[in-house]
């Protein structure tokens, strides 16, 4: 793995030398050009006064080049050279005699003026060649060579000094990253320190954030994550153990009942029959709860079931139908008032459970000769079902916890009742997973009251 920290310095590091590398050379080449081009004009215009001023002496000599030079007062050139059209030396500050064999000057010969200009060695050489003309002939050529350190020496201190002043801004520079990407990788490190903690299952741990940037907000994201998981945790445990101990009660009873039969061998018939339809009912008990975790279980693995138009009347009536005989068993009246085309998208089976569960539930925790209404009707965009009954209601403080699997109010009037404490947590699974409210209050003047609404599908969901 590379590391963050060295692809960062590296990054720096590159973004550097190119800037280095551009602030030693460009500065160089560019106040080089300049002095090439200074020179030029200052080389040409004193060839050109040079020339102009030798061109009305009648047959030059090497004297009156000198005199006219020192009338000029011209100076400070390496060499100055005068040539006739021929190239016949007139005069040269070097003292060379004879025909020139200096290039330039046979190329000014030919009317064309030479200059050139080099930095070698940390000087500036330049050479400027022109012709001389009278009347429009060519009667010779001035050439001037000159020699600038003066010049060369003072760029060459700037450019030295540039290189200094880079080396420290760029030893500065990477020592900042450094020290920038150690603080950040620190921080990283504790983060990733943290994720190990919490992954070797202490929920409980929480990262210490700093500051306000993406580090801490990642360190956050990271907490809030891990305080959903504690709270997953903490419920997964919770219904184990609660699971457990709800089978463990009925097999217990079963194996009690089981044992004092085998070990009663003059047991009467009767009381056989009594332990053996105790047994019986232990079992249903054992199967409802079963059937029940295993409707949850669906629920919550959230596994898309593809909705379709429910008719809630409909549904409404099977459940009815279902539980009149218990109904009828606790002397309790079920009335309803059910609404035509009242159209949720759902699944039947969802649907059925939440109703069932809800009027049973109505029935169940009643009086004798008391009463349930439900109630289904379409509203502006819902669809609402209500169940009331005139039972023994529901006290304030435990509303809020009676959708939790296995709550029950009155523990043993719920385990009487064949209850098992999932029946609301389906209900609001149920609700939830079509996208449906459930709230529950009080029923006046006594009971409980529970509101499940739906959203109305449009017609081009129901395709009606
Ligand atoms: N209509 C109601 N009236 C009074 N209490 C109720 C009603 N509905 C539910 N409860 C209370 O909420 C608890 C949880 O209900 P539920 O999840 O259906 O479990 P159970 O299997 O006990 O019926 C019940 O045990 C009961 O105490
Ligand atoms: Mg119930």
């Amino acid at each position: 793995m590379r590391s963050i920290r060295f692809q960062f310095i590296a990054f720096i590091a590159a973004l550097l030398v190119i800037l280095l590398l551009l602030l030693n050379t460009y500065p160089l080449i560019s106040s080089r050009d300049a002095v090439f081009e200074e020179k030029r004009s200052s080389l040409s215009g004193q060839a050109a006064v040079i020339a102009s001023a030798l061109a009305g002496l009648d047959s030059p000599g090497s004297d009156s080049i000198a005199e006219v030079l020192r009338v000029l007062d011209i100076s400070g050139f390496e060499r100055i050279l005068v040539a006739d059209a021929r190239g016949a030396v007139l005069y040269d500050s070097l003292g060379s005699s004879g025909h020139t064999d200096i290039k330039d000057v046979i190329t000014a010969l030919d009317s064309k003026i030479v200059f050139r200009s080099d930095f070698i060695d940390g000087a500036f050489s330049s050479s400027f060649a022109m012709p001389m003309s009278y009347q429009g002939l060519v009667t010779g050529a001035v050439y001037l060579l000159e020699h600038d350190a003066q010049r060369g020496a003072i760029i060459l201190s700037v450019q030295g000094r540039v290189r200094a002043v880079s080396l420290v801004i760029g030893a500065a520079a990477l020592v900042l990253a450094g020290f920038f990407a150690f603080i950040i990788m620190q921080r990283l490190r504790e983060l990733v320190q943290s994720m190990r903690i919490v992954a070797g299952g202490d929920y409980s741990y929480r990262h210490v954030t700093r500051g306000r940037d993406e580090i801490s907000e990642l360190g956050n994201e990271f907490n809030q994550l891990t305080e959903r998981l504690q709270t997953t945790e903490r419920q997964r445990r919770r219904f184990v153990s609660d699971a457990s101990h709800e089978l463990k009660t009925p097999l217990a009873s079963i194996r009690l009942l089981a044992d004092s039969i085998v070990q009663n061998e003059g047991m009467d018939q009767g009381t056989v029959r009594e332990f053996v339809t105790d047994i019986g009912n232990e079992a249903r008990r054992l199967q409802r709860t079963t059937e029940k975790l295993l409707d949850l279980s669906r629920l919550d693995d959230g596994v898309q079931v593809v909705p379709e138009p429910v008719d809630m009347k409909q549904v409404s009536l099977d459940a009815l139908v279902m539980l009149r005989p218990l109904a009828e068993e606790r002397k309790v009246r079920v009335r309803s008032s059910l609404e035509d085309g009242c159209v949720v998208m759902a699944t039947v089976d969802d649907m059925f459970h939440i109703i069932f569960n809800l009027v049973e539930n109505a029935v169940k925790y009643n009086v004798p000769e008391g009463s349930v209404q439900l109630t289904l009707r379409n509203c502006k965009d819902s669809v609402q079902l209500t169940v009331e009954d005139t039972g023994i209601g529901i006290p304030e403080e435990d509303r809020l916890n009676i959708f939790s699997r296995f709550y029950r109010v009155d523990k043993a009037r719920s385990r009487d009742a064949g209850g098992s404490g999932l029946g609301l947590s389906i209900v609001h699974d149920a609700v939830q997973a079509h996208g449906g409210s459930i709230a529950v209050g009080q029923n006046k003047p006594q009971g409980s009251r529970f509101i499940v609404s739906f959203p109305r599908p449009t017609s081009e969901e129901t395709g009606i």
